[in-house]
């Protein structure tokens, strides 16, 4: 059985350690994890989480109005392009349009870009390099 939920931010911390953080040395929390209006997801497969995603509410100044930053996207290798990350990614942008929310942003890892293209997000903006990481771009999906 497939099932998405809202989880704590523990609970994201192993997939983002062996998806997002393996061989690289920078931290698998950030900033806004604990934040009143941050919410956390987890997919589980017969009560196994296999993906997670977390939304935060967070600034970025090229971006007008209401919105949240998508961070921490992560699907288990072995369960990846099987679709769950795309699930993950619709059923948080669900609870922000009830939310009012007008914008979600992500800093999108170039491996990553097509992922985020396909649910209709747009870049803006000049690739730049995360230390450690690689080519990101800030890309951004209209939610109203
Ligand atoms: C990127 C990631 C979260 C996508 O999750 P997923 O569960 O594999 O994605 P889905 O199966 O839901 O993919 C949805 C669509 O995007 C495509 N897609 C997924 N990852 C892709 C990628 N890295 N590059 C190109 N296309 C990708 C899928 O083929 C699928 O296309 P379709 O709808 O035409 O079939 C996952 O591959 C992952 O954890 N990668 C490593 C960590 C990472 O890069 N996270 C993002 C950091 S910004």
């Amino acid at each position: 059985m497939i099932e998405i939920k809202r989880i704590k931010a523990e609970e994201t911390y192993d997939i983002r350690k062996e998806v997002l953080r393996k061989n690289i040395d920078l931290p698998h929390t950030f900033a806004g994890d604990m934040d009143k209006d941050t919410f956390h997801l987890g997919l589980f497969i017969d009560q196994k989480i296999v993906g997670v995603v977390s939304f935060m509410k967070s600034t970025n100044k090229v971006i007008k109005g209401e919105q949240y930053q998508l961070r921490g996207m992560a699907t288990l290798n072995d369960f990846q392009g099987k679709g769950y990350g795309k699930e993950l990614t619709l059923h948080g942008i669900d609870i922000l349009k009830k939310k009012q929310i007008d914008d979600l942003w992500c800093n999108a890892r170039v491996s990553a870009l097509d992922f985020y293209k396909k649910m209709g997000f747009q870049i803006i903006g000049k690739e730049f390099e995360v230390p450690k990481i690689g080519g990101h771009f800030v890309m951004f999906l209209k939610l109203s």
